[in-house]
């Protein structure tokens, strides 16, 4: 089989086209293109097939595991793919890993050392049990995160690209820079033990909750699966369709009762904003797929993100 390999404009990207036996996968095209040009490793690829001139549709994404003979329609002789350059990428563990290693470190430097002299604040630094066990709140969550990337996510997409990993830590590092200057400033003002109790308590239970959340999600997919889409089910997933980023919502709810300042609840704010839209996507994408059709089940009545109002 021959395969045509073209850029968007219709220029060829690797001359001559490519020639495979007739049971070749995408996969082995992917490598096949890597062999002739060595810089587009199979992950930075995308291919998909050519659209029609003028058609608005989105075109169809090759499946690495599939056969390129069930793209040919027909003429089983040869095939062209559109080639796309995704950048350099870098693998989703090291994208999540980087991203939470900043507030996980930075956040204690505020604890633990005296930056507040270089922000013009000389003197003794009273440090309050509130701050203390905000610290511990803090690091566990980063520590949590990190050791899900790592033993419990089962992603579907290898890799990602590499600007994300600048845009990510961008957001991260500068939030967690933030919410710690002003936690841990020599002028903090504590809340009531009661408030501090309530929050912190709350808070842990939500941490505990989403790790949950997480392991029925990891179930719903196989080791070494092909990263499909399920129905998620049990727990608070009855009720919601990401409970893990309700329940990470809450936690981050309960920090900001039991710590106050106004940079925690922005970040609140800003966190709530981006997983809402995260979560509506998920929700459309999993009522699309399952959408009671030809054999398919049925996805259930289910809130999106925040219940009652959402
Ligand atoms: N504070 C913040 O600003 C913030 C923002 C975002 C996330 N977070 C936290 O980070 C955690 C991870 O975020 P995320 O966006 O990666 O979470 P996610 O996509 O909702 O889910 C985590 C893992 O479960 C998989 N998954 C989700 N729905 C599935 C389904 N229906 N069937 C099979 N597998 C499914 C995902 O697969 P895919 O690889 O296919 O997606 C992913 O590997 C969140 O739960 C939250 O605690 C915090």
């Amino acid at each position: 089989m021959r395969v045509s390999v073209v850029s968007r404009s219709g220029r060829e990207v690797v001359k001559g086209g490519i020639e495979l036996h007739d049971s070749a996968t995408v996969g082995d095209l992917q490598e096949a293109i890597h062999k002739r040009t060595k810089k587009f490793y199979p992950s930075r690829q995308r291919l998909t097939l050519p659209l029609n001139p003028g058609s608005k549709e989105k075109p169809v994404v090759l499946s690495y595991k599939k056969c390129l003979q069930d793209y040919c329609d027909g003429n089983s002789g040869s095939l062209t793919v559109v080639f796309k350059d995704l950048g350099p990428q870098v693998s989703y563990r090291t994208l999540f890993f980087w991203e939470y290693l900043g507030p996980l470190v930075l956040y204690p430097v505020f604890y633990f050392f005296d930056v507040y002299k270089y922000f013009g604040y000389e003197g003794q630094r009273i440090i309050h049990p509130v701050q203390t066990y905000a610290l511990y709140y803090w690091c566990f969550h980063y520590f949590k995160r990190i050791m899900e990337t790592f033993f419990v996510h089962r992603f579907s997409h290898a890799t990602s690209p590499l600007s994300n990993v600048f845009r990510n830590c961008a957001y991260y590092w500068t939030f967690g820079c933030y919410i710690a200057y002003y936690v841990n400033h020599p002028f903090y003002t504590p809340v009531s033990d009661l408030q501090m109790k309530i929050g912190f308590a709350f808070g842990i239970l939500c941490q505990v909750s989403n790790l949950y959340c997480h392991i029925l999600l990891r179930n719903l997919r196989s080791p070494g699966g092909n990263g499909g889409y399920q129905i998620p089910r049990g727990f608070l997933f009855n009720i919601v369709t990401c409970a893990n980023y309700t329940t990470e919502i809450y936690q981050w709810l309960g920090y900001n009762i039991a710590t106050q300042s106004v940079a925690g609840y922005v970040f609140l704010v800003v966190a709530a904003f981006i997983m809402t839209n995260w979560a509506l996507t998920k929700h459309r994408r999993l009522r699309k797929l399952f959408d009671g059709k030809e054999g398919r089940p049925k996805y259930p009545r289910r809130w999106v993100i925040l219940p009652p109002f959402l």
